[in-house]
């Protein structure tokens, strides 16, 4: 007999109480199928805003309006049953106050059926990432590289590869996790800022460029799995889907040119004893009745 156990969604506090004992697994995803193939393996799923980069064409994530996280995160939400699902507040709708941030992470939190948001920024948005933790919304933070800032940073720039930088971004690390932040995204820092700040701060921090020293790791699916055509130098390959689909469409459009597909496998025979002709009667004579 087979015996169905319900699995639990993991939450916020469950990725917080992972620090210091075991190492957090995440990847962003946009749609319900790779939320679906992803949710076995992964500890959280981050709807990303760098889906405007990845799937809209966007040069940056400046552009992602509310309506598309929500859009993204809604169908996330619906292919995993497991991991916790968290979803990118795009540049614009938090910034301006704490309560703008609640409105627009509420509206998130209702129409995706999500777990948490992240939003980016240290300092400067502590009061936001407290209004909103007291406020029943679990926040992740995101330090270092900050990809909303592009346009004050004069580019995608790796972080804390100075020592006179050093002390700017921990003290972003210990007001998001003061604030009450469950866990930090660090993105595009140096392998030994990582390591200090992951030692200073109680709450998980999530690498990305940012070294194994972190508690946790997140890629962007597409940039590991060889879809994306200019990844960042610290991303690694775990497969070639590129050159694979690159492939399957070239023999679709050969064997298409060709009168090769579809074939016998591929097409609905007549059911038994049925044939064109006969059905055409009886329709016409069901008709004529
Ligand atoms: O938008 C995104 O995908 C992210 C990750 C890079 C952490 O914020």
């Amino acid at each position: 007999m087979s015996q169905h156990v319900a699995m639990r969604r993991l939450t916020a506090p469950d990725i917080r109480a992972r620090k210091g004992r075991e190492k957090i697994v995440s990847l962003t995803s946009y749609h319900a199928h790779t939320a679906r193939l992803l949710d076995a393996h992964c500890d959280f799923l981050l709807v990303g805003d760098s889906l405007g980069m990845v799937m809209h064409g966007y040069e940056t994530t400046v552009p992602v309006p509310l309506e598309l996280m929500i859009m993204h995160g809604a169908a996330v939400v619906r292919g995993a049953s497991h991991a916790l699902v968290v979803v990118d507040l795009p540049f614009g709708s938090y910034e301006e106050s704490p309560s703008v941030a609640f409105r627009n992470a509420a509206r998130v939190m209702k129409e995706t059926g999500c777990g948490a948001v992240k939003l980016e920024g240290g300092r400067r948005m502590a009061e936001t990432i407290a209004f909103l933790t007291e406020r029943g919304i679990p926040v992740m933070g995101h330090i270092g590289l900050t990809p909303q800032s592009v346009n004050t940073m004069g580019g995608f720039k790796t972080q804390g590869r100075r020592l006179e930088e050093w002390a700017a971004i921990e003290a972003d690390a210990k007001a998001v996790a003061e604030a009450g932040a469950f866990a930090a995204v660090l993105e595009g820092m140096a392998e030994a800022l990582a390591a200090k700040i992951t030692h200073a701060i109680p709450i998980p921090t999530i690498g990305i460029g940012a070294s194994a020293e972190c508690d946790g790791q997140i890629l962007v699916l597409e940039d590991m799995l060889g879809l994306s055509p200019s990844p960042p130098k610290f991303v690694k390959k775990f497969a070639e889907l590129a050159r694979a689909i690159e492939e399957a469409v070239k023999d679709y459009a050969t064997e298409v040119r060709a009168g090769q597909f579809p074939g016998p496998d591929n097409v609905y025979a007549m059911h038994k004893g049925g044939h064109a002709g006969e059905r055409v009667t009886k329709m016409s004579k069901t008709k004529a009745s």
